[in-house]
This record gives C-alpha cells, structure tokens and sequence, in this order.
C-alpha cells in the first residue's frame, strides 16, 4: 500500500477509541472478552500500519477510569488481557522500533500489570519508530485532577509562582506532557462521543467517528482516514487564508 498522502500533511499524532468489542462478540454468540481478544489482534495490525501512513504516534484507550463499572468479570478478564499481551507483544514492539507509554492512573491497578507496565517502558525507551501510547486506567478529568493535584504541591512547595499557571504550564503536569497534542481522533462503532479521552490535548483535533467495531478496524481503513485528514483544514480558531 502506498502512502496516501506523502511526508506532509498527514495526522503526526492518531488517538484511537476503539470501541464495540463487545458487540462484535454478541454478533457471534460469543462472550464479551472473545471480541477484547479480537480487538487486541487488531491493535497490532493497525501500529504496524502507522509508519507507511507517516502516523508518528498512535494513543489508543485501551480502558477507562469508568471501564471498572463493568461486571467483575469482563474487568478481570481485561485485566488478564492486558498482561498476557504486554508479556507476549514486548519482544516483536521492540523489534518494531515501537517505543510505548502508558498513561492513566496506575494506582488501582495490581502490582503485577503495573510491573509489566514498567518494564515495557524501559524495554522500548531506545526506540524511535512509532510511539505507542496505551491510555489504561484513564480518564480525562481525572488526569486534570491529579495534575492539579501535583501543581497545587508545586505552589505550595513555592517551585511554581500561580501567576505563572497558564495554557503552556499546566500541560506540563499531565501525563501526555512528552507528547504532542493528537491532530486526528477516530472512534470505532457509531457512537460519536470522546467519553472523556484526551479532553484537554484534543481542543482542536479533527475527528472522525466510523461506523466499524473495532476487530473489524484494519490498518487500510486507518490509511483512508489519514488520507481524507489531508483534505481538511485546519484553523484552530483562526481564519482561511
Ligand atoms: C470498548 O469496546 C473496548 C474496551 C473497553 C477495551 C479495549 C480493549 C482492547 C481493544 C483490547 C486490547 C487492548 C490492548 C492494548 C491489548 P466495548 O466493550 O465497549 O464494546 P461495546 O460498545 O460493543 O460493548
């Protein structure tokens, strides 16, 4: 597949709400973690289609700070997912040149994921491909609230001057602060809402919301996304010229 739209213009940064797992699985008569497993094939597929598209980097919500309200079930099951594909995937990321980061709260999560969280982090931190971005335990305004958190102690420790909080400040405090803002973000399913993903970094991001559950989502179909962002433009509250 050629790339559609060349080295410019094209989203250097793609965040994905990969949504409708569970109904690709109820279409199937199959349990709801038939359909993560199936979605968790595709989140490899589509990171491997990201250098051909110029994607630089790629964040995908993988679970929310709201997911925990499913049944105990389908959260361990996910749970379980996510380490078995972290211990399993590290390797081929690796030799991918894939360099991944998680963002979220990490302190509800078990010792154990967390570990392997870490480790896949390190593993991958010389790396300078595609950068990876899995958003687990996550949830926009609870990320705006823990870097106020940290902000406010900053005040308080005198390190930062309150008449210095400002758009260029805060972000600093917030977990994506290495990451550039996303230019382009697709949500799988039919649903069009962000369910409070990157709240603040996507103010003026372009989106797009496609009607394909998401273990349905190919590397091609992201490939005509990019390309139809390339024909958009964006103004960021300004004017055309
Ligand atoms: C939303 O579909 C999907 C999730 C809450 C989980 C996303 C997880 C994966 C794609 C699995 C693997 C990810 C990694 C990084 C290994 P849904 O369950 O809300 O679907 P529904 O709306 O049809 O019920």
């Amino acid at each position: 597949m050629v790339n559609p739209i060349g080295d410019s213009g094209g989203p250097r940064h793609v965040a994905i709400i990969m949504d409708g797992n569970g109904r690709w699985a109820t279409q199937r008569g199959r349990p709801r973690l038939f359909g993560h497993h199936a979605g968790a094939k595709r989140v490899r597929e589509v990171v491997s289609g990201c250098p051909e598209f110029g994607v630089k980097y790629l964040t995908i919500f993988a679970f929310s700070t709201e997911n925990w309200k499913r049944t105990q079930v389908e959260v361990s099951g996910l749970m379980s997912l996510f380490r078995r594909y972290i211990a399993r995937e590290t390797r081929a990321l690796f030799e991918k040149n894939v360099r991944v980061r998680f963002i979220g709260d990490r302190v509800q999560l078990d010792d154990k994921l967390v570990q392997l969280m870490d480790d896949l982090e390190q593993q991958t931190k010389s790396c300078t491909g595609v950068n990876l971005t899995i958003a687990l335990n996550y949830g926009g305004r609870d990320e705006v609230a823990r870097a106020t958190k940290r902000l406010a102690e900053d005040v308080k420790a005198g390190k930062l001057d309150p008449a210095d909080v400002n758009e260029e400040t805060l972000p600093r405090y917030l977990d994506t602060h290495v990451l550039p803002d996303p230019d382009l973000v697709v949500r799988t399913s039919g649903e069009a809402r962000i369910s409070n993903f990157l709240l603040w970094q996507s103010a003026y991001a372009e989106y797009e919301f496609v009607d394909t559950l998401w273990p349905d989502f190919t590397a091609e179909e992201l490939g005509r996304l990019v390309a139809r962002y390339g024909t958009r433009e964006r103004r960021f509250g300004g004017v055309a010229v």
